[in-house]
């Protein structure tokens, strides 16, 4: 196995270049946009009934802007978003999230879908869009060879046992390593961890725009994605209901279990 280098991960502007101007950047002393955040993330609900307001584009536009800039493992963006407009598809759409409130009263639904198949593609574009020429070799190995030997299985998975195997030596030799990907359901539940990271942002943004959204479950997958023309390689997440929260909009106070209970200081 090539050793996989990710020290250039930290130094990629496009990783780490949004940090705002430097007066608003936050600092432990410095946190001026604390407050804001905290009444973001506080005043979040799953909301099951919207007015009739619409959310403009632009509005939708940015939060879907803000949902991508969700961390995500080796910038290789594993994630889609299906704005369901068209009236037909929504009332097929609406019936295969099962009739809920908050599908069938959001001013916009969005199927958050994770695909298993976009890795290598990916790979490829980061290479090409990299915001510095030329590309350092570090990056373009790491994209060439240490991505794909990650995610490449094979078939019937046959590279996934040679590298179950090269890496249980690296292991006992060397010491830490981190696992590839074996199965598709690896793959895939790579995908879902960005993918929901991605969901997260959505319904921040969204709160953060005045709107609230409802994330849902509950719903057909596999009618959902006949209706969007979706393939073995697409994974829907979640679906997300949006639009303004009406005033009966929240069901239930909102509550947590205490920390204590998920909290562990190893
Ligand atoms: C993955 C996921 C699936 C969910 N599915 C549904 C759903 O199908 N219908 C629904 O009304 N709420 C659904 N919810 C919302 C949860 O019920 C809600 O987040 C939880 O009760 C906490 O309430 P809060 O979001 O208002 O804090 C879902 C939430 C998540 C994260």
């Amino acid at each position: 196995m090539p050793e996989a280098d990710y020290s250039f991960l930290s130094m990629d502007p496009t990783m780490n270049s949004n940090t705002g101007n430097k007066d608003s950047l936050a600092t432990p002393s410095h946190t001026p946009q604390l407050q804001a955040f905290c009444e973001v993330v506080e005043s979040r609900r799953s909301v099951r009934r919207f007015t009739d307001a619409p959310i403009p584009d632009d509005v939708l536009a940015d939060c879907l802007r803000l949902a991508m800039l969700a961390p995500n493992s080796s910038n290789l963006q594993p994630w889609e978003f299906y704005v369901i407009d068209d009236a037909g598809k929504r009332k097929r759409a609406v019936k295969n999230c099962m009739n809920q409130n908050a599908a069938k009263t959001s001013a916009r639904l969005i199927a958050v879908v994770a695909r298993t198949d976009v890795w290598h593609d990916h790979a490829k574009q980061i290479l090409r869009e990299y915001p510095d020429m030329p590309v350092p070799k570090k990056v373009k190995d790491y994209y060439n060879k240490v991505v794909a030997l990650d995610f490449l299985r094979g078939p019937a998975n046959v590279v996934s046992v040679a590298k179950w195997s090269a890496i249980q030596v690296v292991r006992r030799i060397k010491g830490p390593i981190k696992s590839p990907y074996y199965t598709f359901e690896d793959t895939k539940n790579w995908a879902t961890n960005n993918t929901a990271l991605a969901a997260g942002n959505l319904m921040l943004a969204l709160r953060a725009h005045g709107f609230d959204s409802c994330p849902m479950g509950g719903f057909d997958e596999p009618a959902m994605k006949r209706l969007l023309k979706l393939s073995d390689n697409h994974h829907i997440v979640m679906m997300i209901g949006a639009g303004e929260r009406a005033d009966n909009g929240v069901y239930n106070t909102q509550f947590r279990f205490e920390q204590d209970q998920f909290v562990h200081y190893v």
